[in-house]
């Protein structure tokens, strides 16, 4: 991913921060959202110091911050960090790249991104940063779009919504990268993490009508498990190795 796409990256979240949380305001949004929200915080320990890297709005760090601890969260985007300090005054937000975390060493218990990892340009450094400022036994979950039937077909469709201006939150061509399960694999274990875990979630879509989306949820569970080629986000849990 270029440096341009970066900046519209930047741009785009900037100018739809005042909106983004409408997109998780309504039934399905919050179903979806705690949805991969749950599989990220069953891999975290409750209570410590987190990093949220991509945080967005702060929708994660509010969640996390329940089961009391700290939370950090770091963002491209201003307007998007400016929503997080309004939603969780108490947690620290700074502007910035996953890929160059402005973070001490060994300063975090648990390290969360959700919905971010397409975006990075360079996912080596990002990783590379989160084991970095991880203390050692600390552990990561990430949560993203991954390389499935179902996503095969984005880079196409985002282009072409983008030419005849669908107007849609994140329908954009972004030059987002997607993963598979080798490839996440591959990335967290040259990072140097370790009891590497990947697994699938999410196969109803918000942008699905009620009843549809409805449907698609109850089967959910069951397609996770049974028919994981129809899901659309991959969720990486690892460990950096104790001392
Ligand atoms: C789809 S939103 C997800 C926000 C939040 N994690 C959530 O669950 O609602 C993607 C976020 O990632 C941020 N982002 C994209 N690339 C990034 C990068 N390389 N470093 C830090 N943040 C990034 C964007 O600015 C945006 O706020």
């Amino acid at each position: 991913m270029t440096v341009a796409k970066r900046e519209k990256i930047q741009q785009h979240y900037d100018e739809i921060a005042e909106v983004y949380d409408l997109h998780y305001d309504h039934p399905r949004g919050r179903t979806y959202h705690t949805r991969i929200s749950r599989h990220v915080m069953e891999a975290l320990p409750r209570g410590g110091a987190l990093l949220d890297i991509g945080c967005g709005t702060g929708l994660f760090v509010e969640k996390y911050l329940h089961h009391g601890g700290s939370a950090v969260g770091i963002d491209l985007s201003r307007n998007m960090i400016e929503r997080a300090r309004r939603r969780c005054s108490c947690c620290g937000f700074t502007l910035g790249t996953g890929e160059s975390l402005p973070f001490r060493d060994n300063s975090f218990d648990a390290v969360a991104s959700l919905l971010v990892f397409s975006y990075v340009r360079d996912p080596e450094s990002m990783l590379n940063e989160a084991y970095r400022v991880m203390r050692p036994g600390g552990a990561i979950s990430i949560c993203t779009l991954g390389k499935k039937l179902l996503t095969s077909g984005i880079p196409v469709l985002y282009k072409v919504s983008e030419k005849i201006r669908i107007p849609h939150v994140v329908m954009k061509d972004f030059g987002e990268h997607y993963y598979d399960e080798e490839d996440m694999r591959a990335l967290f274990s040259r990072a140097g993490f370790c009891n590497v875990k990947v697994s699938w979630c999410s196969f109803a879509h918000i942008d699905m009508g009620d009843p549809l989306f409805n449907l698609a949820q109850r089967m959910e569970p069951f397609i996770e498990r049974r028919i994981p080629q129809l899901t659309y986000n991959i969720c990486v849990d690892a460990q950096k190795p104790a001392e």
